[in-house]
């Protein structure tokens, strides 16, 4: 069976490049009309233009920013909450002491991007869907918000943030009709991941999979509309939803 999205309106953060933009080109092949947000204005306009749907500039850190977009419009079908970054600066040079290079600049970059974006969207958009009995929230995690990535442990911070969240606030909005749920890509072929990175990814032998392979995720976890659930994907192996078994089973309620 095919997602049919037509006359679905699709929110996406992040929208001008990498998995953002192969997420809105999905929703709009499958019939939704795409309301593409990015930082980057150029590249949005490009891909609503290319998908007929349309671009919004948005700072997902800025809950202002949020709240004006979202003030004048009806519920969303469904919001992808996607837009992220590195602790690493655009310009910043590799280092051997990561942590001690991150300036309180780049660390609030980070979190406003990954975690604030993430909970001013959820935020935003939800109070509709709600109303309405329906609607679906996906997140972006990151295999790194269910393991170790010691090259950039603030990364790993955030998106744990991101699994955690998406867990819990999917147990409180599923009984009113709103799935919530996050997937964790591992290495994908965007801008986020460095030339540096990649030539080491390609030593390796680590699969760094197309931006479509995290489009067939997403699609995925909407289909199978589980509240809470989180979705892996590595490469080109079967994406998986992630269930781990919590300590203590049995003797603790599991939430
Ligand atoms: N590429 C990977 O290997 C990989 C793996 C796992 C998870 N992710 C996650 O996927 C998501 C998308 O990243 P990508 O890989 O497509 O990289 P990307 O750099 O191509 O896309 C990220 C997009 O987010 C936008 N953005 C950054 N900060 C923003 C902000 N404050 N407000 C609005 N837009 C902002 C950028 O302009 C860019 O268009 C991120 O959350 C990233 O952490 C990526």
């Amino acid at each position: 069976m095919t997602l049919d999205l037509t006359g679905q309106h699709a929110l996406v953060t992040g929208g001008a490049s990498g998995i953002g933009a192969a997420v809105a080109r999905r929703f709009a092949s499958l019939g939704a009309h795409v309301i593409v947000t990015d930082l980057n204005d150029h590249g949005g306009t490009q891909v609503a233009d290319e998908i007929g749907g349309e671009y919004h500039h948005l700072d997902v850190s800025s809950a202002d920013e949020w709240a004006a977009l979202v003030s004048h419009r009806g519920a969303l079908d469904i919001a992808f909450l996607n837009a992220g970054v590195s602790t690493r600066m655009p310009d910043q040079a590799p280092s051997d002491e990561p942590l001690s290079e991150v300036t309180d600049v780049a660390y609030r970059r980070i979190m406003g991007a990954n975690v604030d974006g993430v909970v001013f969207g959820a935020r935003a958009v939800l109070g509709k869907m709600i109303e309405r009995g329906r609607g679906q929230i996906v997140m972006t995690a990151s295999m790194a918000g269910l393991g170790a990535i010691p090259f950039d442990p603030i990364y790993g911070l955030t998106k744990h943030a991101v699994v955690g969240f998406a867990k819990s606030l999917g147990q409180m909005v599923g009984p009113r009709g709103v799935c919530v749920s996050a997937i964790c890509p591992g290495f994908a072929d965007t801008n986020i991941v460095s030339a540096d990175m990649k030539a080491m990814l390609s030593l390796m032998k680590i699969p760094v999979m197309s931006p479509e392979r995290v489009a067939d995720t997403v699609v995925t976890a909407i289909e199978a509309n589980t509240a809470g659930s989180v979705w892996a994907v590595w490469g080109d192996l079967p994406i998986e939803q992630y269930e781990p078994t919590p300590p203590f089973a049995g003797l603790i309620a599991r939430p």
